[in-house]
């Protein structure tokens, strides 16, 4: 029987044997976590990491039961003592699961936090949308100040732009608060009803679960009624205008270019207030590289106290994509420096004493275990990418040297062995 990996779902290997599958080699994903990691530190945000699945309710509770993600695309099953469990969708819900469970908020009211975790969706399969995806998600807990949304979005984009990305777009949007929302949903609905008839199905659907949501359909007979509707923006009360007027403000000062999107309310419920999404034109349909908001009510929905938040998710998937279609800098794969041959079993059991001196020594350097000829693990080493090649007989073991070789000069030298580890830390 061959197994096959299951459907939406990927491998990350060293590399990938595929040419379009460049993106999933792991140096990649080591660079754009360690740079995302790199920038949380510069603005004092620090890891969690929690489990992979959750109680189901956690989910439904807070993305909202009429949102796709909860009604169509949980991965959702009952243990064996009958819980009902779902895997990760995304990371908002359970981090803030976490704090409300260890009770940090009596310490501590402000958290900020940042994670790299795997999530997972059962979505159609398409081009940009994995059943499995990974999220570099920031998260800043307990304040209410509009400076607070403009840090996140000053650190979405210094992330971006330390990876060098070029030509992003930042959408912004204010949905004001709840209550807002529900006037302005009548409004919607009751602007939309004459019109019922000529709406995309979906958005017939959305008019009585999610009416919200039919201001982002792109569906072109929904895109020409919607022209006529007037923008939630316009019924935000004065603290709501100010909020988001002086987000906008800082942002300007901050020189991060942004467009109003008056048609971006985002897939999850539990947003309020300033809400964006960064879309990069080389991922085509699907081309939101990361997305979030405001959710100030979410915390004391979940049991937890009245503590207004904002934070942002973003696909590693499609950071990596976008890298590579902009040809943005990417790191070569990282290889040992040294390669030791020993000829012969003697020379091998020096060898062996010799590579653990150096990598103590912290030398990075490997070792061919297997009784290959000398020109084909020669072979191997010009493939392999390492730096240098040492050979060692019993001549060189008699002198304490070795016959080095530089792999991409092809200079030769024998070497005291005591100055080996010296010379290719240079
Ligand atoms: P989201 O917009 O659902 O937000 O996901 C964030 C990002 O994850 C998307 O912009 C996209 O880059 C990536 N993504 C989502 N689904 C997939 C998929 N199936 N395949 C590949 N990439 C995908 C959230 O998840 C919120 N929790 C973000 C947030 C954090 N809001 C506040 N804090």
């Amino acid at each position: 029987m061959k197994y096959h990996i299951a459907k939406g779902v990927f491998d990350i290997l060293p590399d990938d044997p595929d040419p379009k599958g460049i993106w999933r080699n792991s140096h990649l994903w080591q660079y754009v976590e360690s740079i995302a990691r790199e920038i949380c530190l510069h603005y004092g945000f620090r890891e969690i990491r929690t489990p992979v699945f959750e109680h189901t309710e956690l989910f439904q509770r807070s993305i909202g039961q009429t949102t796709d993600i909860v009604s169509k695309e949980m991965y959702t099953f009952h243990d064996k003592a009958d819980r009902l469990l779902t895997l990760r969708p995304e990371g908002t819900a359970p981090v803030m699961r976490s704090l409300i469970e260890k009770n940090l908020f009596q310490k501590q009211k402000m958290q900020k936090l940042y994670y790299l975790m795997p999530m997972f969706r059962y979505e159609r399969q398409q081009q940009g949308r994995y059943r499995q995806h990974h999220q570099f998600g920031v998260e800043a807990i307990g304040n209410a100040s509009p400076y607070q949304d403009a840090e996140i979005i000053c650190l979405f984009f210094g992330f971006l732009k330390k990876l060098g990305l070029r030509g992003l777009t930042l959408q912004i949007n204010s949905l004001g608060t709840p209550e807002i929302r529900e006037e302005y949903k009548k409004e919607l609905k009751s602007i939309l009803l004459p019109h019922f008839d000529h709406l995309s199905q979906d958005s017939q659907i959305r008019y009585h679960s999610n009416c919200l949501r039919i201001l982002d359909s792109k569906a072109p007979e929904d895109r020409s009624l919607l022209k006529h509707i007037p923008p939630l923006m316009d019924f935000l009360n004065d603290a709501a205008k100010e909020h988001i007027h002086t987000v906008l403000g800082l942002l300007d000062e901050l020189h991060i270019p942004y467009v109003i999107n008056h048609s971006l309310v985002r897939g999850l419920d539990y947003y309020n207030h300033t809400v964006f999404e960064v879309t990069a034109e080389e991922l085509g349909a699907q081309n939101s590289l990361g997305g979030g908001g405001r959710y100030d009510g979410l915390i004391e929905q979940l049991g937890g106290p009245s503590l207004p938040s904002i934070g942002f998710g973003a696909g590693l998937e499609r950071i990596i994509q976008t890298l590579l279609g902009q040809q943005a800098f990417v790191p070569s794969a990282p290889h040992a420096s040294l390669l030791l041959i020993g000829l012969g079993e003697k020379a091998q059991r020096f060898c062996f004493q010799q590579i653990c001196m150096l990598r103590e020594a912290g030398i990075s350097a490997e070792m061919d275990f297997s009784d290959k000829k000398l020109k084909q693990t020669m072979n191997y080493a010009n493939t392999s990418g390492v730096e240098y090649v040492a050979i060692i007989g019993d001549e060189e073991m008699e002198k304490q040297s070795c016959k080095l070789k530089h792999m991409t000069t092809g200079q030769e030298e024998e070497l005291l062995l005591t100055r080996l580890g010296q010379r290719l830390k240079k």
